[in-house]
């Protein structure tokens, strides 16, 4: 023989009755009271709940109130009538104020019991149901004064319950109609979570009882998620408000804000969540930034057009000034040379030196002039590879070249863009030699070509892509904005113009293509021609 518990627990060999049309509900009663020794019959509807009263004796009848049939109200009258002894409660999802007090006050229910369950508040209220059928069944046995003393209590009771639950309606109606996540937690367990929770996430409330509650963090941030809610539980701080990603069931992040308080659950510490989906603000957040990013970029590209336009309107109205007289002094040099050909050394360098410093000057108009008037592309379908292939031969037998390592990455199938092959010809070869001048006469030049079909600009169309990479000493973060402004150079004593950039890009801008150009100081530069790819393009 088992020996019996040392505190009686009030329900032991007493007889239930539940009537619900929901199986699973009939199933989850029948488990928790039989396990605390009552027997347990069940009904589907009203009506069977009805006739099983007259053929069992039966202590609490628990009825749904939605019930084909008959439902809990119309089953809860014809039960007093039968015998007004018995306990009745009744169960609700959405118990309306009106329906709780008729039940209560006029007919005689002990007590509501809301849905979703917590198997707490059931056995509590159940226990209580117990108490008050032996008190009813007691009262048959005493005299008429103490029956009326004891229907007084009953009535001051009734109205308690009604009161208690009439404001545990009032904040499940707050909880449920929340926009706002709320969840209590109890280290990894969730012990509960409101409607919102479950649409947010995209889990049941039956799989939010079952997976930790790190599942519902986002992997990312769920250290910091952890740490917090620790100091929360240890009382270290009263409340916390934090941002932080989510998860949703199908692995989906998205931003939260959360409230964090320190709260008891069936009198053990827990933690109260109140979280906010913040995801359409940090998206509008994100977008402004990027737009601004933008808005910015575009500004200086503009400057940098309205520079070059002036340098262009500028550059129209002087050269024909200046190279005038360059050619007198060019042709003037010529002639003294010839002239002055038994005169000493000296003035043979002075004459050199001149003549030096007028071509270095007439290059430099040659390039302004490319502003003014930007020649005609004179566009032929032509393939890149080709393109780049001729250009290094143009380079292969110049001196500082030859000791640099040429590595060429091409793509397996022909490609075709229309293209000027003249100026193209000359941006590449303004990036050839930017490349040796960067490394001196050792170093590698990476030469790749290819396609690509989207994730670029001009609208994701489809782009070829040259780009020259070279191992050299790359640009300083202060200088790498100005490398394409006209005339920006570093290379003064090497007699560089700071026009190759420009005019570069001038001309890839003008096949609608656009350049840019990445660096680093110490390890390199990479300048990336981006071209207008046709569909079709490929040959
Ligand atoms: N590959 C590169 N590595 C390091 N710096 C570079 C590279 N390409 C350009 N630069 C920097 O950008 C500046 C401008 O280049 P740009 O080709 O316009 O003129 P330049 O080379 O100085 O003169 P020019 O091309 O007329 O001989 C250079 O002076 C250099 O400081
Ligand atoms: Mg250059």
């Amino acid at each position: 023989m088992t020996p019996e518990k040392s505190k009686p627990n009030g329900f032991k060999g007493k007889n239930l009755l539940v009537a619900d049309d929901d199986q699973t509900i009939l199933n989850l009663f029948r488990m928790i009271f039989e396990r605390e020794g009552c027997r347990v019959v069940m009904a589907t509807n009203g009506q069977a709940a009805v006739e099983e009263i007259k053929h069992n004796p039966i202590d609490v009848a628990i009825l749904d109130i939605r019930m084909p049939v008959m439902g809990g109200l119309e089953a809860l009258k014809e039960i007093k009538k039968y015998d007004p002894t018995i306990s009745v409660l009744i169960v609700t999802g959405y118990a309306d104020m009106e329906d709780l007090r008729e039940a209560i006050q006029t007919q005689g229910a002990v007590d509501y019991i809301l849905k979703p369950f917590n198997v707490a508040d059931i056995t509590h209220t159940v226990r209580t149901a117990l108490l008050k059928r032996e008190a009813s069944l007691q009262r048959l046995s005493v005299g008429r004064a103490l029956q009326e003393k004891i229907h007084e209590r009953e009535r001051e009771f009734a109205e308690r319950t009604l009161q208690l639950r009439e404001s545990q309606i009032k904040y499940r109606q707050i909880i449920e109609n929340s926009n706002d996540m709320i969840l209590v937690l109890q280290g990894e367990r969730i012990h509960f979570a409101n409607p919102k929770t479950m649409e947010l996430t995209g889990y049941s409330e039956a799989e939010l009882s079952q997976i930790p509650s790190s599942e519902l963090i986002d992997p990312g941030d769920r250290a910091m998620v952890e740490g917090m809610d620790a100091g929360i539980s240890a009382g270290k701080v009263p409340s916390l408000t934090s941002s932080f990603r989510m998860r949703r069931k199908n692995g989906e992040s998205f931003w939260v804000e959360a409230n964090t308080i320190r709260t008891q659950w069936e009198e053990r510490p827990a933690i109260l969540k109140f979280i906010r989906d913040i995801s359409a603000r940090k998206k509008a957040e994100e977008e402004l930034q990027r737009a601004y990013e933008e808005l910015k970029e575009m500004q200086g590209k503009l400057i940098q057009s309205e520079k070059m336009a002036a340098l262009g309107r500028f550059s129209a109205g002087i050269t024909h000034e200046i190279k005038n007289p360059l050619s007198i002094i060019i042709g003037g040099t010529d002639f003294l040379s010839r002239k002055l050909r038994d005169a000493d050394e000296d003035t043979h360098k002075a004459l050199k030196k001149i003549k030096e410093a007028a071509l270095r000057a007439d290059s430099i108009l040659m390039g302004l002039l490319k502003f003014s008037r930007p020649s005609k592309l004179t566009v032929e379908p032509i393939d890149p590879v080709d393109l780049v292939q001729e250009t290094l031969s143009l380079l292969q037998y110049r001196a500082p070249f030859q000791n640099i390592r040429i590595v060429t990455d091409f793509p397996a199938e022909p490609m075709q863009i229309r293209a000027d092959k003249a100026q193209l010809q000359q941006v590449l070869l303004n990036l050839f030699l930017n490349a040796q001048e960067a490394m001196g006469e050792e170093g590698q030049i990476t030469v790749r070509v290819y396609g690509e079909r989207k994730s670029l600009p001009h609208g994701g169309k489809p782009a070829c892509i040259i780009e020259v990479i070279d191992s050299g000493m790359g640009i300083s973060p202060e200088n790498l904005p100005k490398v394409f402004e006209p005339f920006f150079t570093t290379k003064r004593d090497m007699k560089g113009t700071g026009l190759g950039l420009s005019i570069s890009k001038m001309i890839v801008d003008h096949h609608g293509g656009s350049m840019t150009l990445q660096s680093e100081t110490g390890k390199g530069t990479k300048v990336q021609i981006i071209l207008p790819w046709e569909e079709g393009g490929m040959a």
